[in-house]
């Protein structure tokens, strides 16, 4: 708790830079998917091989910051991805029957934990899931046939769209809670179709726009790739110009592994 503490304590509002130094580990992930709209705790598992675990020891589990510890301990230690610990965040931030966008939804990962975090009975959540490749959204499309019953399934839209393009294909009356973006190429597919600083930031705007107050902005960056960190200062000067009056800009960074991806948070007050 006092290490979660630390970190609230620590992010970086505005210029400010938040650093931590450690190594990095990343576990293969798979997550098991729900067939029924689960619990706060119980909605993502993973799978037997990392043996890893969501909640928090030290936590009670009604505390409504359970898991997180754990996800930070991890991602400090090396046994947590960037994404393990954006997905955790989002758990605190995302509730049931919310509408969120993945705005680049690539083999679908992070749509299903969306789904997870948003379907209930009420079938009043929905993921707007966005993607400029049409193998992306056949991707996503297979695993969530693999995942879900037909009914979960029918929460989730699926646009073949650039993600500047939001506005498009999202109701103008939703109250968007989260828009998510996971940027750079497509796991296995073609590394030279990447998410460009020009279209990250026209889709930063757009998100700017919809997200409802209490509600994310959520990016991994990655900058291992032509152009990457070029992205993040884009990010980051977009991030550093939102006043602090209305939003809080976090930002996780390895010291001394340079490529390794960064969860960037833009929470709206
Ligand atoms: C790192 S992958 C996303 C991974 C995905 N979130 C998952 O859980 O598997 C990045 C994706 O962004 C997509 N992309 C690139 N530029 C885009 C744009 N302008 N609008 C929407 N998607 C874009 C790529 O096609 C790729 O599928």
């Amino acid at each position: 708790m006092s290490l979660l503490r630390f970190w609230l304590g620590s992010i970086a509002i505005q210029k400010q830079r938040t650093r931590f130094s450690c190594g990095f580990f990343a576990p293969s992930q798979r997550y098991i998917s729900s067939s029924r709209s689960r619990n706060f705790y119980s909605c993502l598992k993973p799978n037997q091989q990392d043996g890893a675990h969501y909640q928090s020891s030290s936590l009670p589990r009604d505390s409504p910051l359970s898991g997180m510890e754990d996800a930070l301990t991890g991602y400090l230690l090396g046994k947590k991805r960037a994404t393990d610990v954006a997905h955790m965040v989002w758990r605190h931030v995302v509730q049931k029957g919310d509408t969120v966008v993945d705005a680049t939804c690539g083999n679908g990962y992070d749509t299903l934990e969306m789904l997870k975090l948003v379907a209930d009975d009420s079938h009043k959540g929905f993921v707007y899931a966005l993607d400029i490749q049409k193998d992306a959204l056949d991707m996503t499309s297979s695993l969530l046939d693999d995942s879900l019953n037909p009914t979960e399934k029918q929460l989730i839209k699926l646009f073949n769209i650039c993600h500047s393009k939001m506005e498009e294909v999202i109701p103008s009356h939703a109250s968007v809670r989260l828009i998510a973006f996971n940027l750079g190429y497509l796991p296995g597919g073609d590394k030279e179709i990447i998410t460009r600083s020009e279209t990250t930031l026209l889709a930063l705007e757009a998100a700017k726009r919809i997200l409802m107050p209490g509600g994310l902005i959520s990016l991994v960056v990655y900058v291992g790739h032509p152009g990457g960190w070029e992205e993040l200062e884009s990010i980051e000067a977009f991030a550093a110009g939102l006043s602090s009056e209305n939003w809080i800009c976090c930002k996780l960074q390895m010291l001394n592994r340079p490529s390794s991806p960064i969860p960037i948070f833009l929470f709206k007050r």
